[in-house]
């Protein structure tokens, strides 16, 4: 006889190979198996299938079309926590839980088929696309998350089903790990980028208000000194490139408080700020950039301005030592309850393989300034001329 083969697949490679074979030659085979007792194995000739399932690691279960269990395996009975020949015979609910939509909404028989604990699209998928994610149940109750595969064949006018099963409780916590750890990765970066904007605040306000002051008042006296009669002439040419001293000085400062933390971020607001960067980097690096905001838009709090200001700063400074370009173009607008900020240029473009430099952080730090307020970004090279950045940021309780 020629068995009819239906088959619905996922799982492992391993899995995939196993349950391709055992479809194809075994599951027939097992269902003679189980009504006759064991034939002689044909001298190494053929495979002897109950010896093939009895030593798979995967666990393996042989289920009739009433989900009633023909044959578990030994993986299977140990990955259940109880024995073969207590499985054979059970019905299947007992080791494995019909996925919620059919708890919730039952067939209207309630008569479910193997099939039904395997619904295409329902419950979660595995490593691949086709898996099949659903729980277990051992024998203690406990229950336990497994990925498997169903295949079935035609048997005597009677469908026989094979499915393979692998305990993937490791791997979820495995993964559980990692994802708790990635968070606590991005809580530390986040609290790292706020303590060093408080501390570029904090310095900023320092240099510009103590050494400021003090310089301010030196550049005082000096002038006053300047203004006795009769002053020696090595006296006047002293006092006059002390002068120039103190106002370079002064400028200096200014300009390291400035690129430590902008005094237009916290008395401003970040559309002067934005101007006050566009200004600076067009006097510095000769690229012309144009920026279209609205000031009324851009009233954020602290924490909103600072984040795109300092993402703004970032692809600024990129594009200063990256992109070879001749205009920067900045576009910050709001829509609804998002504020969208696209910065595009007309340089060379950035490539793919840029994005994962190891050693590159700006992006990264971009990336997770974005992410930190759940917005998303996407950085393309591939829309010549140049590079394009654009940021969706969501404003719920960042509104001035
Ligand atoms: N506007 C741009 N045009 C072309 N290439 C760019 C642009 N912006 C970034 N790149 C490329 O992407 C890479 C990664 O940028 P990223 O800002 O992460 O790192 P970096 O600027 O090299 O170093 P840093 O960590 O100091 O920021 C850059 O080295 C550059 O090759
Ligand atoms: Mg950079």
């Amino acid at each position: 006889m020629t068995p009819q083969r239906s088959y619905r697949r996922l799982g492992a490679p391993r899995a995939m190979l196993l349950a391709g074979f055992l479809g194809g030659v075994c599951t027939s085979r097992l269902v003679a198996v189980l009504r006759r007792p064991r034939p002689p194995t044909r001298g190494g000739r053929g495979f002897d299938s109950r010896r093939i399932v009895h030593s798979a690691s995967d666990a393996i279960l042989s289920v009739d079309e009433r989900t009633r269990i023909l044959l578990a395996n030994p993986a299977a009975a140990h990955m259940f926590g109880t024995g073969v020949g207590v499985m054979k015979g059970s019905a299947l609910a007992r080791y494995i839980q019909p996925p919620s939509v059919v708890i919730s909404s039952p067939p209207p028989d309630a008569m479910l088929t193997p099939l039904d604990y395997f619904p295409t699209g329902s419950g979660r998928a595995g490593r691949r696309a086709t898996d099949y994610a659903v729980t277990g149940i051992r024998a203690n109750g406990q229950l336990f998350p497994i990925e498997g595969s169903i295949s079935s064949v035609a048997h005597e006018g009677r469908r026989v089903y094979t499915v393979i099963l692998r305990d993937v409780s490791e791997r979820h916590l495995v993964q559980q790990k990692l994802s708790r750890s990635h968070d606590q990765l991005r809580q530390l970066s986040a609290a790292l980028q706020s303590i060093r904007e408080e501390e570029r605040t904090h310095i900023a306000r320092e240099l510009h208000d103590d050494l400021g002051q003090l310089l301010a008042s030196l550049r005082m006296d000096l002038t006053l000194l300047g203004r006795i009669d009769h002053l020696p002439e090595a006296s006047v040419h002293l006092i006059a490139g002390m002068e120039t001293n103190l106002l370079t000085a002064i400028t200096s400062l200014r300009r390291i408080a400035t690129n430590l933390r902008p005094r237009a971020l916290d008395e401003g607001g970040l559309y002067f700020a934005l101007q006050g960067l566009r200004d600076e980097f067009v006097e510095r690096h000769g690229i012309a950039c144009t920026l279209l905001a609205d000031e009324a838009e851009l009233r954020l709090d602290d924490s909103a301005s600072t984040a795109v200001f300092r993402i703004v700063q970032e692809a600024l400074t990129n594009i200063a030592r990256h992109a070879d370009a001749r205009s920067v173009v900045l576009n910050l607008y709001r829509s609804n309850s998002d504020l969208l900020v696209t910065i595009r240029d007309d340089g060379r473009g950035i490539r793919a393989e840029d994005m994962d430099k190891a050693e590159s952080l700006g992006l990264v730090g971009m990336r997770e300034r974005v992410w930190g307020m759940r917005g998303e970004i996407t950085i393309s090279g591939d829309e010549p001329p140049g590079t394009r950045i654009d940021i969706v940021l969501p404003l719920d309780g960042h509104l001035a």
